[in-house]
């Protein structure tokens, strides 16, 4: 039914009205000709709109195209609502932290809704990009380094942003991006070339979209970047024979802002009308923002540059996701009306849902001598550094709502009303240049704090801390320097925060640090010198009230690391998953390590984080040690809660391949599960290896395939678990 609707429809559309289908408008970028967006749509020339979330906008542009347009097609309106709309949740690395599928399907649900009751009817989330280089800002977007941790996330946010289905109410249209391997930028530097062989992008970044797709995610949205030298929005591979062949994708590629009429900046597109014609041919079924489409794609159409039928059938891909969504039938999602918006707004449990999101979010990175938690009974807590009394820093990047959320200090006010609680920035994050954005808009860097102010707070900042029974330090990145266009060449402290770090651990007060951030720092003094950290994320709405209950042990912190954290920014690319190396017989000369100025072990390795209890894990048990390459090996674990309070385990399994048709990676997360034990309390987790987990890419046979070989498993609370077995896999 939806084919013949969308063919009825295209048999009665001008060439014009059919572009009009592939061109999403920027909000605020007029059209070619200096068109008003409510022009270009009632005349049929835009399919959607880009970058507005106020209801009143999308619903008089609704109401322009539905009945002021010839053929009423209604328009899509697309944001990036990534972590919440209205109650922000933690962002996207940190939910990947929870290691809780379930938690994060629950969270983009809510977020869905939300987005829904204001109009926006598509969201540009999932962002599946494995990143293992922090210096790239948009680590903090995905789920971090891990393919198999990645997939799981992908599946989640699909599921709860779009529901089962296309078109299941209060729910809305899915963008999984950014297709593919962006994550892999040179350097780090956002947009920069990638190089990724095919064995990586198949083994290690296309799962993730795979995943998306098979959840039902309806659009795709192609990257940015060159990919082995070929623009990704330009790339007939990647978008017709990988994506569209290979894993079955049947919604419609959206571009990337202006990626399009980048194909020309990038020395592949000779000009505008080139970029245009490649990037339609090559996949991309609807530009964003450029205008390439809706300025060239008549022209080259009627010289039979472009054929009639890529156009037709580009516009029945968005016109089949417009019907399967019931967009002619519901065009203005949840309406945007005032008092609908206030009620789910103001749901209680969703405000519920960000302060739980964000509690299971956290991580403790270090906790010596049992720092954490910190007595209910402190009379004077010190809370020092620039991100300490923010309210907007806590919500992260991406927000539609820009708070203020509950800072890190009115968390400790709320939960320790006897004590008094003082603030000092100690500091300003200065940072060297300003924000790229800032930059083109021609606004200066923020002003510099002179040395002698700096000077000044940090003394105060010291004196505060000498006053104080407990100093809680909240230090890391402000929002926006983590996320797009926010790459980073050091991962060092920025501004002073180094020097007041250090300076009040020099006070011989017990320190507590909290650290807000998207990416891991550099912590390395830290990580010596301060008994207890504490990685928060950007934590969302309740992020203050979040953080107090795991500082207070109101909540026993169970998140782990969805990153390797590196020692220093000399250690990026971290990733635990690598391959094997050379080695000689001691193993230790002749191998793939630093040789004389650093260890080349990671500072936290991949899947930690500690808990205020302690876990013991027995023998790692197999239903079987032979089994044919294909059939399941089932692997049990009994984990027991050795501490005296309860608390929450993240139950890993890695396995290795010891040999094949190719070498791999000497680690490779196949399985986990959070699970929950009382004081003294047992569980026996169990795990499915399938074939699902351990088939791979072979660059040698070209295939997927499970091989026949000896395996090693291995099942803990990190990459660095030692509870071993083993079993093979014959023909
Ligand atoms: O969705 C984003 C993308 O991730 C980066 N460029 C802009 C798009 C639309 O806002």
């Amino acid at each position: 039914a939806v084919t013949q609707r969308a063919n009825a429809l295209l048999a009665r559309m001008t060439l014009e009205e059919k572009i009009g289908q592939l061109t999403q408008l920027g909000a605020e970028v007029p059209g070619p000709n200096k068109e008003t967006p409510d022009a270009l749509i009632r005349a049929g020339k835009a399919g959607s709109v880009l970058w507005t979330f106020d209801s009143d906008l999308i619903a008089r542009l609704q109401r322009v195209a539905v009945k002021e347009s010839r053929l009423g097609i209604p328009l899509l309106f697309g944001y990036d609502v990534i972590h919440g709309y209205k109650n922000v949740f933690p962002v996207p690395l940190g939910l990947a932290a929870t290691w809780d599928p379930a938690l994060v399907e629950r969270s983009q649900a809510i977020a869905a809704k939300e987005s829904w009751v204001a109009g926006v009817n598509w969201t540009f989330t999932p962002m599946v990009d494995i990143a293992r280089d922090a210096r790239w800002g948009r680590i903090v977007e995905g789920a971090g380094e891990d393919t198999f941790l990645g997939v799981a996330m992908a599946r989640a946010q699909v599921r709860g942003l779009q529901g089962p289905a296309l078109g299941t109410p209060e729910r809305v249209l899915t963008s999984v991006k950014h297709f593919a391997a962006y994550g892999a930028a040179d350097g780090g530097r956002d947009y920069d070339s990638v190089f990724v062989p095919e064995v990586q992008l198949r083994n290690v970044y296309f799962p993730p979209f795979q995943a998306a797709i098979d959840a039902g995610a309806g659009t795709v949205m192609s990257a940015y970047m060159t990919l082995n030298d070929v623009p990704a929005s330009g790339n007939r591979w990647l978008l017709r024979d990988v994506l569209r062949g290979e894993m079955g994708f049947k919604g419609f590629v959206i571009s990337d802002a202006f990626a399009v009429q980048s194909l020309e900046n990038h020395g592949f597109a000779a000009d505008n009308a080139d970029a245009a014609a490649r990037g339609l041919q090559a996949g991309v079924t609807m530009d964003m923002a450029s205008n390439s489409y809706m300025r060239q794609l008549p022209a080259l159409v009627k010289a039979g540059k472009v054929p009639q039928r890529v156009v037709d059938d580009a516009v029945r891909e968005v016109l089949a996701v417009k019907l399967r969504m019931g967009l002619f039938e519901r065009p203005y999602a949840g309406g945007g009306a005032p008092e609908r918006k206030a009620a789910v707004f103001n749901d209680p449990a969703h405000r519920a849902a960000t302060r739980e999101a964000a509690q299971r979010s956290m991580v403790l990175l270090r906790n010596e001598g049992r720092a954490l938690p910190l007595a209910a009974s402190l009379k004077r807590i010190a809370v020092i550094g620039p991100l300490g009394d923010s309210g907007e820093d806590i919500l992260g990047s991406w927000t539609v709502e820009k708070g203020p959320g509950v800072s890190v200090l009115a968390g400790i006010q709320a939960r320790w009303p006897q004590a008094e609680v003082t603030f000092s920035a100690g500091g300003d994050m200065q940072r060297a240049y300003p924000l790229p954005w800032d930059a083109d808009q021609g606004k200066a860097a923020p002003a510099l704090m002179s040395a002698a102010d700096q000077q000044a707070a940090l003394a105060k900042a010291v004196e505060a801390a000498r006053q104080a029974e407990a100093v809680v330090m909240v230090l890391g990145e402000r929002a926006n320097m983590s996320g797009e266009a926010a790459s980073v060449a050091s991962l060092a402290l920025q501004g002073n925060q180094q020097a007041l770090l250090e300076a009040v651990v020099a006070t011989g007060k017990p320190v507590v640090l909290v650290l807000l951030n998207g990416r891991p720092l550099d912590i390395r003094w830290a990580s010596e010198h301060v008994p207890a950290i504490v990685e928060a994320w950007f934590p969302g709405s309740e992020g203050g009230h979040a953080v107090a209950d795991v500082l207070s042990g109101a909540v026993n912190p169970g998140g782990k690391l969805p990153v390797t954290w590196p020692r220093s920014t000399g250690h990026v690319p971290a990733y635990y998953n690598h391959n094997r190396t050379h080695a000689d017989e001691t193993g230790r000369t002749f191998t793939s390590r630093y040789a004389t100025d650093a260890p080349s072990s990671p500072l936290y390795p991949f899947g930690h984080g500690l808990s205020y209890t302690s876990f013991a894990y027995g023998d790692v048990t197999l239903d079987r040690t032979t089994a044919r390459a294909g059939e399941p090996v089932k692997v049990s674990v009994t984990v027991r809660n050795t501490g005296a309070v309860a608390g929450d385990e993240v139950v890993q399994l890695y396995t290795h391949q010891r040999s094949g048709s190719a070498a791999r990676p000497q680690r490779e997360l196949k399985g986990f599960q959070r699970i929950h034990l009382a004081p003294g309390a047992t569980q026996t987790v169990s795990f499915t290896l399938g074939r699902d987990e351990l088939k791979f890419w072979s660059p040698v046979t070209r295939a997927w395939g499970v091989e026949p070989a000896a395996f090693d498993v291995w099942v803990g609370g990190s990459s660095a678990a030692t509870a071993h077995a083993e079993f093979r896999l014959t023909r």
